[in-house]
């Protein structure tokens, strides 16, 4: 595959990623016991349409098909670990979503062959994500007072698992898609 299809498939990923999140979020938004962070998630919600709109945008620049795809990682997240019931849970699995988003955008960037427009999202999508981990944290921290920080901590040790399976998961068939395609064009 060459680097403009490689570049398109991998924007693709991003911005599924970035919709899914928008998902997860807009889904949460509405939970009533939840009613004090409305303000940041509806931030959060209005960033996440946004960055799914940037790599849009670069998809289509580069000639692309913006595209539904069948992201395993976030269908395997959904599967073990639901949809959450208390504002622990929901804090925490955003929070390790939004670490592995900032990591894979952190390692793109580390790239020699970004093009200057691509890096131009990149800076722009993390310094949100940034905020957000940021935010989160805080929020957490918070929590910790009342619930303890020993299950803050193994709430997060127990959503950091599950989200490196699904990760590795995706990451198998992200490897995979790109190896059917460098064989179509074979
Ligand atoms: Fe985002």
């Amino acid at each position: 595959m060459d680097k403009k299809a490689n570049d398109i498939a991998l924007f693709n990923y991003y911005r599924d990623a970035e919709l899914r999140g928008a998902d997860l979020i807009l889904r949460l938004v509405n939970r009533a016991e939840i009613l004090d962070l409305q303000e940041p998630l509806a931030r959060h919600l209005a960033d996440e349409a946004q960055h799914a709109w940037l790599w849009t945008e670069r998809i289509r620049a580069l000639g692309g098909q913006p595209m539904s795809m069948d992201d395993r990682y976030h269908r395997y997240l959904r599967r073990k670990a639901g949809l959450p019931t208390n504002v622990l849970d929901l804090l925490a699995l955003i929070f390790v979503v939004e670490e592995r988003t900032n990591k894979r955008y952190e390692e793109h960037a580390a790239r020699a062959d970004v093009a200057p427009e691509t890096m131009q999202v990149l800076a722009e999508v993390r310094t949100d994500e940034e905020w957000y981990l940021a935010w989160l944290t805080e929020q957490l921290q918070e929590l910790g007072q009342s619930e303890g920080q020993e299950r803050v901590a193994a709430t997060l040790t127990h959503y950091r698992a599950l989200e490196a399976e699904a990760f590795a998961a995706a990451l198998a068939d992200e490897q995979k898609a790109k190896r059917e395609g460098a064989e179509t064009r074979e």
